[in-house]
């Protein structure tokens, strides 16, 4: 298991009031923010099923997923135990566990949408799908 210390700020400088350019085809790019309260990134995994995963992250607050294209299944783990939930167009998750996710239309095929705090910890831990 090891910790990651996010710590604000935690998002590259973005040009305001204008249009921002992404990059296709990466896991995770953080877009913007606002210093000392929230930041957005956009999160689209290589692993094209639950299996791929190799590692779940659990962070020390909720994280908010949207789908905004493709196909992204989150894989949660709790109390409960392990599920997976399929994102839908318009249905957003508050997600607390700890998670991964994987696109089951292929590598980098679903992107959603991500909102969380500027700082943040997050614990990770082996994942055997
Ligand atoms: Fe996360």
């Amino acid at each position: 298991m090891r910790k990651v210390v996010t710590s604000a700020p935690s998002f590259p400088e973005a040009q305001l009031d204008a249009l921002l350019t992404l990059e296709c085809g990466v896991r995770w790019q953080v877009a913007c923010g606002d210093a000392g309260h929230w930041r957005v990134g956009f999160y689209s995994p290589a692993e094209t099923s639950a299996a791929a995963i190799q590692e779940l992250e659990t962070h020390n607050c909720p994280e908010f997923f949207l789908l905004l294209t493709g196909r992204l299944v989150l894989v949660l783990r709790d109390e409960m135990g392990t599920r997976e939930v399929e994102l839908k167009p318009g249905k957003p998750i508050l997600v607390q566990a700890a998670h991964s996710g994987y696109c089951p239309g292929g590598a980098h095929s679903g992107v959603a949408i991500v909102v969380e705090r500027d700082a943040f910890e997050t614990t990770y831990e082996l994942y055997a799908g």
